[in-house]
């Protein structure tokens, strides 16, 4: 059976999140296409502002929500040209990530098929 998104945050809590986020934002400075949109010196602050929208999102604690509002993703990817190839990489390196924190396999087999459709939900070229 699959699990509910909202019991998700139960099974890996701050610390998977955290652990999976590091992951993917490690791979952003390095990454030609990724790279340069992320703030080099606020990396730790995205890092943190995924983290608590993936703890919001998957039944944890309303941080997210108390500090930056409503999530509008589409509006506040506006900004980067996210055509295909971008919306690829993200991917990409969202599955590296996965396979390197390790997660559950039914909390990976949520989170996957999640970040590949919203990344195409995200796509403005
Ligand atoms: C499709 C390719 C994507 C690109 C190129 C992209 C790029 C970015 C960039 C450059 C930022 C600003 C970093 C910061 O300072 O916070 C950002 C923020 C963010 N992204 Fe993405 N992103 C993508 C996909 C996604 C996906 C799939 C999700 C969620 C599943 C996501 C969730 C977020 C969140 C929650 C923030 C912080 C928003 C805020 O509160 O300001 N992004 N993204």
């Amino acid at each position: 059976m699959t699990l509910p998104d909202d019991q998700v945050f139960a099974r890996i809590g701050d610390d998977g999140f955290t652990r999976l986020v590091r992951a993917f934002y490690a791979q952003v400075p390095g990454d030609d296409l990724l790279g340069p949109l992320y703030p080099p010196d606020d990396l730790a602050g995205a890092e943190t502002r995924l983290r608590d929208f993936l703890v919001f999102r998957f039944g944890g604690p309303q941080r997210y929500v108390e500090q930056r509002g409503h999530p509008r993703l589409r509006m506040r990817h506006a900004p980067y040209a996210i055509d295909e190839a971008l919306r690829d990489r993200w991917v990409a390196l969202m599955d590296r990530a996965l396979d390197e924190s390790a997660l559950p396999p039914d909390v990976t087999a949520v989170l996957r098929p999640f970040f590949a459709d919203v990344a195409t939900f995200l796509r403005n070229r």
